[in-house]
């Protein structure tokens, strides 16, 4: 079937280019073992942002939903130098995450705040942080344009916003699904639809986590 199809060329991928290190493997391994919901990103996509954050030689970035860290080690393999604040609202997705960073080598340069990811934002917004060079939403989907909204105000011109799930089994044009997590993420388009302050691309996806896909969006 499709799926098994999908699921071995992956794998395919990931032994031929993607050649993820060592650590990001031991992660998931750690998140697996510890109960966490296996919906981390894909290898492919994780080694695109990192080639991206290096692109832009990006220092600071900001992910919106850690889980085990995965993601968030991908990223921090872009950056030369760079810093990472991570939002949890999870106590122990983060205290995974922070084991994971630690052990990869990473502890000092991530910033992991706990809590409801919109309040955290709020306060940076607040707090006038510096702006982020490159931004994951990757969190519960009913909120998307939310995070959308404050990543927009935490960013630069040249900020990278990466969102994913942005294809969701393809359930983003069935006009029947109206469960929270579509509808959160058709608001995202509805929005994105009028939206002038960004160049945004999507593409879908298959792999071993099925149908999907992601955005890429640049801020002008
Ligand atoms: C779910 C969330 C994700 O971020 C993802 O990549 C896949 C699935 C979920 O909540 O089911
Ligand atoms: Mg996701």
């Amino acid at each position: 079937n499709n799926e098994k199809k999908w699921e071995n060329v992956e794998e395919f991928i990931n032994k031929k280019v993607v050649k993820p290190s060592l650590f990001l493997s031991d992660t998931l391994e750690v998140s697996q073992r510890e109960g966490l919901p296996s919906i981390n990103v894909q290898a492919p996509e994780g080694k695109l942002m990192s080639i991206l954050v290096r692109s832009i030689n990006a220092k600071r970035a900001l992910e919106i939903g850690v889980l085990g860290g995965y993601s968030g080690l991908w990223i921090l393999s872009g950056m030369k130098n760079g810093k990472l604040v991570g939002l949890e609202k999870s106590e122990k997705h983060a205290r995974i995450a922070t084991e994971n960073f630690i052990r990869a080598g990473y502890g000092e340069d991530v910033n992991i705040i706990v809590g409801e990811a919109l309040t955290s934002l709020n306060n940076m917004i607040k707090e006038h942080v510096q702006a982020f060079d490159f931004i994951l939403i990757d969190a519960d989907k009913k909120p998307y344009l939310h995070y959308f909204e404050r990543a927009m105000e935490l960013s630069h011109p040249g900020t990278i916003i990466y969102i994913d799930n942005m294809v969701w089994n393809g359930e983003i044009i069935n006009s029947e699904n109206e469960s929270d997590d579509n509808a959160g993420i058709k608001r995202l388009y509805d929005h994105l639809e009028i939206e002038e302050r960004v160049e945004a691309t999507v593409i879908q996806t298959v792999g071993s986590k099925g149908y999907d896909g992601f955005a890429v969006l640049r801020v002008l």
